[in-house]
């Protein structure tokens, strides 16, 4: 499986991708509108991090198809590795059916329903971004919808991945990965959340109190 840190905080992905074993970084416009750079200074930036086998993704701003295979054509050619993001809507078909011609690898995004994505998959994209925790607030069910699109791609469009998005708890990101998808990405905090349980630093402590106990140091 693939993961991804949602996030264009360099900071952030220097200190995870110490940790994490993650595939690369994805980042929407407001991720990297958080992140105070423009997209053509701060993804280089990311690159030099993630190195040569990290992926990175980075989503177009234009609402029309022409735009957004223009503004995928540019991010394409100046960075290596560099998967498209275009939101699925009816334009955005548009432009991933061009793109996929191109060969530029794209991912649709702002994936709210099973059918929106199963479309964006008919249509050429690689990856596919259901929003999770976008659709739980909205009163659906995000794992659900994930279900559903990741059985719908088995069925229909088996070289389309689902890679889920937006989410709040690992619970989340579990229940995605059960569900049988490939590739997930998570904001910095929930990918801390996996590994911040206090009952792992309680269990590390009683063991050093054991052994400290027993031999008065603790060295191996
Ligand atoms: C990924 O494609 C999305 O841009 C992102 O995960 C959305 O996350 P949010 O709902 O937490 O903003």
């Amino acid at each position: 499986m693939e993961l991804y840190l949602d996030t264009a905080s360099v900071a952030d992905v220097e200190r995870l991708a110490r940790i994490f074993p993650i595939a690369g970084v994805t980042t929407n416009p407001s991720i990297i509108a958080a992140s105070g750079e423009s997209v053509w200074d701060v993804l280089p930036r990311l690159q030099k991090i993630v190195g040569p086998e990290g992926t990175l993704f980075a989503q177009t701003m234009s609402r029309d198809a022409a735009g957004m295979v223009a503004e995928a054509r540019r991010l394409n050619a100046t960075f290596q590795d560099l998967v498209v993001k275009i939101p699925v809507t009816a334009e955005g078909l548009v432009a991933i059916k061009t793109l996929k011609k191109e060969g530029i690898t794209t991912l649709g995004t702002a994936v709210y329903s099973a059918a929106q994505g199963l479309l964006a998959a008919l249509a050429g994209a690689k990856y596919i971004a259901p929003y999770v925790n976008r659709v739980d607030a909205q009163g659906g069910d995000g794992i659900r919808t994930v279900q559903e699109l990741q059985s719908l791609l088995e069925l229909h469009a088996p070289e389309s991945m689902v890679l889920a998005a937006s989410f709040k708890t690992p619970r989340q990101a579990l229940d995605c990965l059960l569900a049988g998808c490939e590739a997930i990405t998570l904001p910095t905090d929930v990918a801390q959340q996996m590994l911040n349980t206090p009952a792992v630093e309680s269990a590390i402590d009683k063991f050093e109190q054991d052994w400290k106990n027993a031999f008065g140091n603790l060295n191996l």
